[in-house]
């Protein structure tokens, strides 16, 4: 099997694992959302309300066609914004902010995490799911990502509590790390 292949195999799997986690939160914000196909699927799936932002924006035109065939144009929202400056955003709105295969790639990883937690309600949760060091990911693409502890440790400093980190498919695939606002 094509090693690109691998992450994308486990997709809708891994999008499973991710809503049985976020079920139940009715504001979620999806930070870094590319296509956007998990804020459509976390809509249709949890019937709650999404919005996603991303820095480049580029493929919000395309989400929008596909949430219109879903009919879930009322649960949506994508905007262009910096992880970094939540600016749009008040302080305590949201009851779960998620974000898949971006932490590796932020310019300024600990602010983008204290604004997070400055938009998430009390006892809100944040789920952040990347390529842990050395992993499969790591010989794919060649990118160095952090180790688990380093994610721990700047969720700590952004003083988020009930901190977990999980490998639902291994050590050497997947991290998905957890923390609660308070
Ligand atoms: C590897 S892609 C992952 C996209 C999507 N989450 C997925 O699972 O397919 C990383 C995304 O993060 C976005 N991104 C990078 N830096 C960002 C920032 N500072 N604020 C918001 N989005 C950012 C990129 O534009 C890109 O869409």
């Amino acid at each position: 099997m094509n090693k690109e292949n691998i992450y994308d195999k486990l997709k809708p799997d891994i999008y499973k694992k991710i809503e049985k986690i976020l079920k139940g939160n009715k504001n979620i914000l999806e930070i870094g959302c590319g296509n956007c196909k998990l804020v459509n699927f976390l809509a249709k799936y949890t019937s709650s309300k999404i919005i996603g932002i991303d820095i480049s924006g580029k493929n919000f035109k395309k989400a929008n066609k596909q949430a219109i065939k879903l009919g879930i144009t009322n649960l949506v929202e994508y905007k262009k914004m910096d992880a970094s400056h939540l600016d749009g955003f008040k302080d305590s709105i949201f009851n779960a902010v998620v974000m898949v295969y971006v932490l590796h790639g932020l310019d300024k990883p600990a602010l983008a995490l204290k604004e997070i937690y400055r938009v998430l309600k009390n006892k809100g949760k944040i789920l952040i799911v990347d390529f842990p060091r050395e992993s499969e990911a790591e010989k794919i693409w060649k990118e160095k990502y952090f180790l688990p502890e380093k994610v721990k440790s700047i969720l700590t400093q952004t003083k988020f509590n009930k901190i977990g980190i999980d490998f639902p498919y291994g050590r050497n695939f997947l991290m998905f790390a957890s923390g609660q606002k308070n």
